[in-house]
């Protein structure tokens, strides 16, 4: 099955409203003089921004075909959690996809697998597009337990899709070593596409050739218009999560461009 390559920036704690739209503006203006001819081939665009910089952030982003998503949301629809923002309010600021699991929220706010796996599937009832972020430690990577430590991050979330009917094909999983996050070191294509065939064979062995072989799954971790295409290249990783290159427009537009089949 084909499928359509995905290029999210992850702005993390970045940008203001005005800058975040700004940002939007530039983009909107260097995807003006592409031919229409050339879209095609050219890769979904989203940005997941600070909720602060959501309101008011799709229309301008609209202008270069580009999607808003968040990078967090809390499992239940509301109630008393404290600085939490649930799926139905990030929906209403018009958001279509939330980041989950991202390796910086397990690590600073104690996100388990679990806690994951249940945000991604309140995400898919609410018809958003959840982007699981899994990975392995230095220290993991080192002891030869990468590929355990990815199987247990996936198996949670693939575990909780079981007996769902639909929506499981939407689901976006993002393997990013936590070694090559903004430290300008990145994983080897080859060591990357290994990751992502294996986690492609345990959602088959889960939930079907289906679904499977609609799963998109990215490449994260230092990734940059110089490197992106190379990661492109292998037959298993269908787009990229990029968090400090994705901040400025013309980055961005070029990581665009080298994502184009
Ligand atoms: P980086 O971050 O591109 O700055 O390495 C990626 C991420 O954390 O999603």
């Amino acid at each position: 099955m084909a499928r359509t390559r995905l290029l999210a920036g992850n702005w993390k704690m970045h940008k203001t409203r005005a800058e975040a739209v700004e940002f939007a503006e530039k983009l909107a203006q260097l995807s003006s003089d592409i031919s229409d001819d050339a879209v095609i081939g050219y890769p979904e665009l989203l940005i997941c921004a600070t909720f602060t910089a959501l309101p008011g952030l799709m229309e301008p982003l609209q202008k270069s075909n580009t999607r808003l998503g968040a990078q967090n949301m809390h499992e239940a629809d509301h109630g008393a959690y404290t600085g939490e923002v649930s799926a139905a309010m990030i929906k209403e600021l018009g958001c279509t996809y939330v980041i989950l699991g991202h390796s910086e929220r397990r690590m600073y706010f104690a996100e388990s697998d679990a806690a994951v796996a249940k945000k991604t599937l309140v995400a898919l009832d609410h018809q958003l597009t959840p982007i699981v972020c899994v990975g392995e430690s230095l220290e993991e990577r080192e002891n030869g337990e990468t590929s355990t430590r990815i199987a247990a991050q996936v198996g949670a979330v693939l575990d909780a899709l079981k007996d769902k009917q639909d929506g499981a094909e939407r689901l976006v999983i993002a393997y990013e070593p936590i070694w090559a996050i903004g430290t300008g070191r990145t994983a080897s294509k080859e060591d990357a596409e290994v990751v992502a065939r294996a986690i492609r064979e345990q959602v088959k062995e889960k939930l079907g050739d289906h679904v499977a072989s609609a799963v998109r799954i990215l490449y994260g971790g230092s990734v940059k218009p110089e490197n992106i295409a190379d990661f492109l290249s292998e037959a298993d990783i269908d787009g990229s999560l990029v968090g400090g290159a994705s901040l400025e427009a013309e980055s961005f537009f070029r990581m665009a461009h080298n994502s184009t089949l």
